[in-house]
């Protein structure tokens, strides 16, 4: 899978299709977080998240783990443009199925648009190796598109989700064939849901997810 070739393509279509749609479900709940220290965010593609997290919490020290070379050539560009070249961003040009991240060491994780790239098979590996780079307490931003729960929204979502994955299999041989839920996964890695907002007739979501404190909980008990 490469988006090296959609890379120039991405902001347009997305312009074209979505407006604002999916920026909007991106920073979401970036107000419903406590400013993050050291931030890992996976496949942020352009950097349009990346621009608008670090506008808000410029201190934050950020690792972009993305596979696409391209993608990171126009996040780097795009934080020049906004004057935010001075931000403490580290590129990791990496196959996130394959890159390890420091354990514990991070108190943001973001996903925007990324889970939904990978099969359920992939996910099951995946997602506890992101979970295990949260410490106690870290919050996990997860942006992405759902089915719609009933009636002629899940209609409209289902017809547009399955479009979507024709076009980007087409476009990037991307592995996923379906969206898969990554919400037990989650969960069964020591995160819970804190906050959940849907946008787009039910069809994009962004969900805060938390993982349980052990050591401030160990503490409370001694
Ligand atoms: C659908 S795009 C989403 C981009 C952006 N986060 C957004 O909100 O639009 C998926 C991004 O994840 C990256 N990606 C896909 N598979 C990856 C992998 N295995 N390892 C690292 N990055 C990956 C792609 O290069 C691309 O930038």
């Amino acid at each position: 899978m490469s988006f090296d070739r959609l890379a120039p393509h991405y902001r347009w279509i997305e312009a074209l299709f979505a407006r604002e749609r999916l920026q909007r479900c991106r920073v979401a709940l970036l107000d419903a977080i406590p400013p993050p220290e050291r931030v890992l965010i996976y496949g942020e593609g352009n950097g349009r998240f990346l621009a608008e997290l670090l506008r808000r919490f410029p201190a934050a020290r950020v690792t972009v783990v993305e596979e696409s070379g391209v993608m990171i050539d126009l996040a780097r560009s795009r934080l020049r443009r906004a004057g935010l070249e001075a931000a403490k961003v580290e590129f990791v040009q990496a196959d996130a199925l394959s890159w390890e991240p420091a354990a514990s060491a991070f108190d943001l994780i973001v996903t925007c648009f990324f889970l939904d790239c990978f099969r359920g098979d992939q996910l099951r590996f995946l997602i506890p190796r992101i979970a295990s780079a949260g410490e106690g307490g870290a919050r996990w931003v997860v942006s992405d598109f759902q089915i719609a729960a009933s009636g002629l929204r899940r209609a409209r979502s289902r017809f547009v989700v399955g479009i979507l994955y024709l076009f980007f299999r087409m476009m990037t041989r991307l592995s996923g064939r379906e969206l898969v839920d990554p919400a037990p996964l989650l969960q069964a890695h020591g995160f819970t849901c804190e906050r959940c907002v849907e946008m787009d007739h039910g069809m994009l979501y962004s969900a805060v997810w938390r993982r349980a404190d052990t050591a401030s909980q160990a503490r409370r008990i001694t």
